[in-house]
């Protein structure tokens, strides 16, 4: 297969069409049997629960070819059942998951001549989301839902890819505490706008939010866990019921246990223990493991001994071993690499 005149290597993390997307609707309680479609539009009424009150929910994973040339995306399974469990939170009905994996692997075979090349340094984002579509003017949950996935081929969530970046501890939060902040509901990323714009015109490259109802613990970014490293070398990252699950930190915690023989600690973690901290990085599946340089609290500096021009030597084996796997070049955990076929 011919793969698209696309100029991969100074990709950044933006949206492209490609060819096709997968449609399910679900009306009458019940899901239809889903298409491929080019129609890349969706024409709803005006009163639709998504844009009344904005019932809907996603995900986020990616498409890679590997060393040996196949396309693999990495655990789905994770991703359909945290969007049944977003699903529930908002009282949406469940895209069933076994469903789920069947449109994405259709998703990524129909487009699979968008899916980058190998050593590229891009990959392919895949964006599985659900909405409510029919009309509620009472609030209430929508009675009819459609359910899509859409890919796009990105390179590096932030520019500079492995330059570590600089956060600022914001002063708004993502999440409310017993809120939504532990699913992936549009409504969570439309409260971090405003933080994020606001840190952008300061010259910082993300936010740190802490707990909503303290404001004393480190939770997440508006689009990744946060990890650390210890001054002993030992890998910390927050525990939180209000941050979103992520793949990525699960999977690196494994990593740094099994593969790298690393101690773990998954706890809470104290803005005032950053000090103590040599490493951070942040993880998800659009920033793979981006470095921290510099949090800024207040305008005093709490600076990594990782510094600003590499990433840190643990967080550094962390991503190796992690796109290691996802590459093919080195043995994955059972279950963690699907293969998508391509006719
Ligand atoms: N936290 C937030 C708020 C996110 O949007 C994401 C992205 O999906 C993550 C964390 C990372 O999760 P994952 O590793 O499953 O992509
Ligand atoms: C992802 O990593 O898949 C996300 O959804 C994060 C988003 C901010 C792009």
């Amino acid at each position: 297969m011919e793969k698209k005149d696309i100029d991969w290597s100074n990709l950044g993390f933006g949206y492209q069409k490609t060819d096709k997307r997968y449609v399910s609707d679900y009306k009458n309680g019940a899901w239809d049997e889903g298409r491929l479609t080019d129609d890349d539009t969706i024409t709803m009424s005006e009163c639709a629960g998504v844009l009344q009150y904005a019932q809907t929910i996603f995900e986020g994973l990616k498409a890679y070819t590997t060393e040996d040339g196949r396309i693999v995306t990495f655990r789905p399974d994770l991703n359909a059942s945290r969007l049944k469990d977003s699903a529930k939170r908002i009282e949406m009905p469940v895209f069933p998951e076994d469903r789920f994996i069947d449109a994405v692997e259709k998703v990524v075979a129909a487009n699979a001549a968008y899916v980058p090349p190998y050593g590229s340094g891009a990959t392919l984002y895949i964006r599985p989301f659900m909405f409510g579509i029919s009309p509620v003017i009472g609030v209430k949950p929508a009675k009819d839902y459609q359910f899509r996935v859409f890919s796009t081929p990105v390179g590096p969530y932030f520019k500079g890819g492995a330059k570590p970046i600089t956060i600022k501890i914001s002063d708004f939060d993502r999440a409310a505490p017993h809120g939504t902040g532990n699913i992936k509901a549009g409504l969570n990323y439309a409260m971090s706008l405003h933080a994020i714009v606001t840190a952008h015109e300061e010259g910082y490259d993300e936010n740190m939010y802490l707990d909503p109802g303290t404001r004393t613990k480190v939770e997440e970014t508006g689009g990744a866990n946060f990890l650390f490293v210890t001054k002993d070398g030992k890998v910390v990252t927050p525990k939180s019921d209000s941050i979103l699950p992520s793949i990525t930190r699960r999977s690196l915690v494994h990593v740094a246990k099994e593969y790298l023989h690393l101690e773990v600690e998954e706890r809470e973690v104290f803005l005032d223990e950053l000090d103590n901290m040599a490493e951070c990085g942040l993880c998800g599946t659009a920033a793979v493991i981006s470095p921290v340089g510099k949090v800024v609290d207040h305008g005093r500096d709490i600076c990594f001994a990782s510094g600003m021009e590499e990433m840190g030597e643990i967080t550094k084996k962390l991503y190796d071993t992690l796109t290691g796997i996802q590459m093919g070049r080195i043995e994955a955990p059972e279950g963690w690499i699907h293969e998508i076929k391509v006719d």
